[in-house]
């Protein structure tokens, strides 16, 4: 068959829905875009290398909070096959990988994942696959790593199959913006790679943006993020200086923010958290080193980011001081171990490093987060922990309640009402109350 050939026999599937979408990489990313696939209409096969994320699908269970089981349930209902059988992937028809790009230890990007999910693929690529890669990664990793993968075993990329690069934008826990209403940006290798990419995603989602190459939509999602991690950085500059001066960085932002135009407000935290903001810009600096270029806002809001927990913790120990108080055998409690509100992801939370700089300083401490019963066995954390109920005895007892991440289940009037002291990372108290230390 021709390449044309090849893309109207595609199209022509695409068009009447006669595909099966298979979603390698069932987590924060895979699954909500399986669930979407569905009730666009596609059969849809998840691959994971999970055999519990497997199992849990197949009983109609979600492991992830902000995902009901009864969606589950009624994909499973619908006929939807989750598997961690690979060669499963021959039967469908387009394959989405969705599988983590995170960092070593040296803060490189790690392709592991990527390049392994795409080997464990390789025997099962047939003509008329479209493969699309959507995890997070720096521009050129479709290009150099994908298609030679792909390529090597005879299969000629734009004739016989096709390649895509769609970055996903998945915002989790977000009530307003959902897999389809979220714009999908999206690059081919070749052009028949991107008329077949299209045909597939405008199904999906309302919007699909075409950009010229894989390397321009890998760029755009980096850009998007960078954009967010060098603007959170220039915010928590700001409240540093803010602070000193006695001024409230929450009310200049939301004065500021009264602005009409050329203004985005950004909001000050105690750090970056989750599996994107402070991992995605790295990608960027180290390719960009390739081109011998240095990224040097990238890395200085990283530098300023990565120091946000030992401010608080600064600010903890001041606050505490004040009431003749050190920070060892204080009691605190940590409210919020997720790294942003309303969701349960510890992953990179800010909230984990600082439960850890206050075990070095020898606090007594706690948490308390709905969304996090139990401390989870995490790689590179460790604490014996479950969830502490905020009741005004609970919050009495403490020396200092932290807010690090300010999830709207809390009683945020109770915890006025009770607690001695309050360190405030996140601006929830406006206003001035004897007890809340702004930090
Ligand atoms: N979480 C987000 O909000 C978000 C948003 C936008 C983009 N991203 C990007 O999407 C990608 C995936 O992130 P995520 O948050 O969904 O990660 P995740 O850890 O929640 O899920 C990844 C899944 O991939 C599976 N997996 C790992 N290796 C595999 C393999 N060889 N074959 C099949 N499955 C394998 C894991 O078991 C896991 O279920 C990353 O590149 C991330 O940067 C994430």
């Amino acid at each position: 068959m021709n390449a044309s050939a090849a893309l109207q026999t595609f199209l022509a599937q695409a068009s009447r829905k006669d595909l099966q979408i298979g979603i390698v990489g069932l987590g924060y990313v895979g699954l909500p875009l399986a669930l979407r696939c569905v009730d666009a209409g596609f059969r849809v096969l998840g691959l994971d290398i999970d055999a519990a994320k497997v199992e849990a699908l197949k009983s109609g269970r979600s492991y992830i909070k902000h995902i009901a089981d009864d969606r589950i349930a009624a994909a499973e209902a619908s006929g939807w096959e989750m598997s961690t059988d690979f060669s499963r992937a021959r039967a469908a028809d387009v394959l989405i990988i969705c599988v983590p790009t995170p960092l070593n230890k040296h803060r490189e990007p790690d392709l592991g994942f990527v390049i392994a999910t795409t080997e464990s693929l390789l025997p099962y690529l047939r003509p008329g696959h479209l493969v699309s890669l959507e995890s997070t990664t720096y521009p050129g990793t479709t290009e150099e790593e994908l298609r030679p993968r792909i390529e090597q075993g005879g299969l000629k990329v734009g004739d016989d199959v096709f390649l895509v690069y769609s970055p996903e934008r998945e915002d989790p826990g977000n009530p307003t913006f959902t897999t389809r209403t979220i714009p999908k940006v999206i690059g081919g290798t070749t052009p028949n790679c991107l008329k077949a990419g299209q045909a597939v995603y405008q199904m999906i989602v309302d919007d699909v943006v075409p950009v010229s190459s894989t390397q321009a939509a890998e760029m755009t999602k980096l850009m998007e993020n960078i954009h967010r991690a060098v603007n959170i950085g220039l915010v928590n500059e700001m409240k540093i200086a803010a602070d000193r001066m006695g001024l409230d960085i929450h009310e200049i932002i939301s004065a500021a923010a009264t602005k009409p135009f050329g203004f985005v407000p950004y909001r000050p935290g105690p750090g970056l958290g989750g599996h994107c903001i402070p991992i995605d810009p790295f990608y960027l600096t180290w390719k960009a080193r390739e081109y011998g270029v240095n990224t040097r806002f990238i890395e200085l809001a990283g530098e300023i980011n990565s120091a946000m927990p030992l401010w608080v913790m600064q600010k903890l120990a001041s606050a505490l001081n004040a009431q003749a108080k050190p920070v060892r055998g204080s009691r605190v409690l940590v409210l919020g171990l997720a790294y942003k509100k309303n969701i349960d992801d510890l992953r990179h939370s800010p909230s984990v490093e600082l439960l850890e700089l206050l075990r070095d300083a020898g606090a007594d401490f706690a948490y308390s987060d709905p969304y996090v019963p139990h401390f989870p066995k995490l790689r590179e954390h460790r604490f014996d922990l479950s969830h502490t109920t905020l009741t005004p005895a609970s919050l009495a007892a403490c020396d200092c309640v932290l807010i690090a991440t300010d999830h709207d289940d809390f009683d945020y009037a109770m915890i006025l009402q009770h607690a001695p002291l309050i360190l405030d990372t996140r601006g929830r108290y406006q206003g001035i109350h004897t007890n809340v230390v702004a930090a």
